[in-house]
């Protein structure tokens, strides 16, 4: 949460101008909460959806009254009318199928992490600046309200220097070798699943400047992290403590903690309140959505698209390059290696090919080098 961040919802309840028309990766958890929301919250509309199996793709449809179905995520990169893309499949199909997408002139939205690695994110965001299109990480917590005032707060002094930053996510779910938690091919693990918002949450606060890492993790027997505990240490004096599991239960709770007070996000990630703590009182806010919270991103993208932004001003490629940087830094410590790039046949058939294009090759090398000075 840099000081220089604008606020990013002046006034949360203002409609669009126009509701965005959004195409649908994927109809599995989260492209169901994501759409419920969408239309729920009105600042946009779901046009189309796509899925490996077509009666998928139909039923989704009917459920949430989207008009076109497509038995291929393809068809929906292709699809004339969509201007924005959600992309909701596992972690090692995002590189895949937001390519595609940007490839076929469409902003994209995709879930956390962007992708399983910094050069794949790095590949991503040279595409989205060839074709001159909209790219973000779906890491909606930073678009929620209580979010917001806990900028405001750090933005205000109201904690004086921060000095330490604490973030835990895990929740328990029984081994399953072919879930995506812990299936390598599908990029499981407890830190691209959850510990990726604690990651992006210190790295909020703290800046983009590199860390010092210290990880160490406890593997399932698919070789995935099970649980993983995360140092990060800034030259700026500040710490982060974290750890994310995809077996335990750990509460979820982030806190901030500065020479004059704390900030606590109970259930950060989904960031129901924000508290205050100093030595005048304790100030609590409450965020009285009635939502899910997915409609902050969806509006973040509407609003870039029509003041005609390729990215947001916290999540941008800055902020996701240095976040792959430190996930992939974490999981060489924790040994922790995926299989190779997968490039699902599903969007290969029909498509535009997974090799690179000049313009991409020339502005990939441009990303990389200024990866290498940063
Ligand atoms: N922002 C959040 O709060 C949040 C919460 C949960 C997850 N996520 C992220 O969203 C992504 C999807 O998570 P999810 O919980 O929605 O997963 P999920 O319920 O398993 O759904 C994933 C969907 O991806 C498609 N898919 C394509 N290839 C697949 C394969 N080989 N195996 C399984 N599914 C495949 C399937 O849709 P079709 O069958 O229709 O093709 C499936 O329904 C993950 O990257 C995760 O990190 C974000």
């Amino acid at each position: 949460m840099p000081k220089a961040t604008p606020s990013r919802n002046p006034n949360p309840s203002d409609p669009p101008a126009r509701p965005l028309r959004w195409g649908m990766v994927a109809t599995g958890t989260i492209a169901r909460k994501f759409v419920q929301d969408l239309h729920a919250s009105g600042v946009g509309t779901a046009v189309a959806v796509g899925s490996r199996d077509l009666g998928r793709a139909q039923e989704f449809a009917r459920t949430w009254g989207v008009p076109r179905a497509y038995g291929s995520y393809a068809e929906v990169a292709q699809d004339p009318e969509v201007e924005a893309v959600y992309v909701a499949t596992p972690h090692s199909f995002h590189f895949a199928d937001a390519l595609e997408c940007l490839r076929n002139r469409k902003a994209v939205l995709c879930e956390k992490p962007l992708t399983l690695d910094l050069d794949q994110a790095t590949r991503l965001f040279a595409a989205a600046e060839d074709h001159g299109v909209f790219l973000m990480e779906a890491l909606w917590t930073f678009f929620l309200p209580a979010m917001d005032q806990a900028r405001q707060w750090l933005r205000d002094g109201a904690i004086g220097e921060v000095t330490l930053i604490e973030a835990h996510f895990g929740f328990s779910s029984r081994f399953d070798p072919q879930s995506r938690l812990f299936d390598p091919q599908l990029g499981g693990g407890a830190l691209l699943d959850v510990g990726v918002y604690t990651v992006a949450l210190a790295q909020a606060v703290a800046g983009l400047r590199p860390p010092r890492i210290k990880a160490s993790a406890r593997k399932a027997p698919t070789g995935v992290d099970e649980t993983t505990s995360i140092l990060l240490d800034w030259s700026s004096g500040v710490r982060a403590q974290l750890t994310c599991s995809v077996v335990h239960d750990l509460g979820d709770r982030a806190r901030i903690y500065g020479t004059r007070g704390t900030i606590t996000l109970p259930e950060f990630w989904r960031a129901p309140t924000a508290i205050l703590e100093t030595a005048q009182g304790t100030t609590t806010f409450h965020d009285k959505r009635t939502t899910l919270g997915y409609e902050g991103e969806a509006r973040a993208v509407a609003d870039h698209l029509a003041a005609g932004r390729r990215e947001d001003p916290l999540v941008s490629k800055a902020f996701s390059l240095r976040l792959a940087t430190t996930l992939d830094a974490v999981r060489k410590q924790i040994r922790v290696t995926y299989p190779s790039p997968q490039v699902k046949p599903a969007m290969v058939r029909g498509s535009s090919t997974s090799s690179t294009s000049a313009g991409e090759s020339s502005l990939l090398a441009k990303i990389r080098s200024r990866i290498d000075r940063s």
